[in-house]
């Protein structure tokens, strides 16, 4: 079989393990991979060129994708896309992606063999327990966490960490909890500057001279808006990022202490995978590749509990995974 290959959307750790195992799985089975540049619009350019197993050689903790990755949309070049099948003789195409290249891929499966990889670091993605990438992030912000705990404390600061999390705030939630942290705020749960500024103050009382608060960037106040950079990314979503920087005054002025803000940013999708992220990557590769040979189209690997399953691929962006109302309120107990 010939079977193409894509990454699309934002970068996350483990896109290369899926590359790797999917390459490797059809070695096994004789089939050939051709790799699309750049998410979709490499398939709209027709640029691509075959994947060997020399070609993964290596690849398997590196970061990034060795194919590029971009948010370019095919869906207003449908007629492109099926042609790009026929001159390429491909018998099944394996998108990597989250939300947006996603639902590209489902849309073009009505008509064309498309199996989907759930990719983001965000963790939103319906039709999965967990997405590849989000182990790696949680990882890298609890780190940061940690870290900033012990110069918080010296100097008996408040300290603010924004995380990635545009719809969803299981980063913020998972490495907020992973690394202690006082208060953590999430887009799930529109929050109120005097309550933030209260547990501040309360913990003071109670002796602790110092707060951790971990902010997701789509985390906003119940009586503001959104902060965002004020400009549009490739999809015409704003850009988020600065929620952090703005509770920073707010709270330095409600609480009388010293507060500095700290944006994580795009260290959390970089760098070398955690061994969970490269296994269940190198799982929903291979899934995958078997997918296609199985003709079992129009699907996506998914894992359920603790295996890896073949769900519609529909169901990654029938709705964004967001955090349950429980589970946000069982956190309480570890805060402040
Ligand atoms: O991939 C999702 C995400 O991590 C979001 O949390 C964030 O808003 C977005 O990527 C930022 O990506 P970029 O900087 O590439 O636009």
């Amino acid at each position: 079989m010939r079977i193409g290959i894509l990454t699309g959307g934002g970068d996350c750790p483990g896109l290369n393990a899926v590359i790797r195992a999917v390459v490797r799985s059809a070695y096994l089975h004789g089939d050939e991979i051709i790799g699309f540049r750049d998410g979709w619009g490499g398939v709209v350019d027709g640029n691509c060129s075959e994947l060997t197993i020399d070609h993964v050689a290596g690849i398997l903790p590196r970061g990034g994708t060795i194919l590029g990755t971009s948010r370019r949309s095919a869906l207003e070049h449908r007629g492109i896309v099926a042609e790009r099948f026929t001159e390429h003789r491909l018998d099944g195409l394996i998108a990597i992606g989250g939300n947006g290249t996603l639902y590209a891929a489902n849309e073009f499966a009505r008509e064309l063999p498309i199996v989907g990889v759930p990719k983001t670091i965000d963790n939103d993605l319906s039709g999965t327990d967990r997405t590849f990438g989000f182990d790696t992030a949680v990882q890298i912000a609890t780190e940061a966490i940690d870290r900033l705990h012990t110069t918080a404390e010296s100097h008996y600061r408040n300290l603010i960490v924004e995380v990635m999390g545009r719809n969803a705030g299981w980063i913020a939630l998972h490495a907020g909890l992973a690394g202690g942290a006082d208060v953590i705020l999430v887009p799930e749960r529109p929050f109120s500057l005097d309550d933030v500024a209260a547990r501040v103050l309360k913990r003071r009382s109670r002796g602790r001279g110092f707060s951790i608060i971990v902010v997701a960037e789509g985390a906003m106040p119940a009586d503001g808006e959104l902060v965002t950079k004020g400009r549009l990314d490739p999809l015409g979503r704003p850009l988020l990022g600065g929620i952090g920087h703005w509770l920073e005054s707010h709270l330095e002025e409600r609480t009388g202490a010293e507060t500095r803000a700290v944006v994580l940013g795009h260290v959390q999708r970089g760098g070398t995978p955690t061994a969970y992220d490269r296994v269940l990557a190198s799982r929903y590769g291979q899934k995958a590749h078997l997918a296609v040979r199985d003709h079992q189209f129009g699907t996506m690997a998914a894992l359920r509990g603790s295996t890896i399953e073949l769900v519609p691929l529909e169901d990654a962006t029938s709705h964004l995974n967001v955090i349950p109302d429980a589970e946000l309120d069982l956190a309480e107990a570890f805060l402040g």
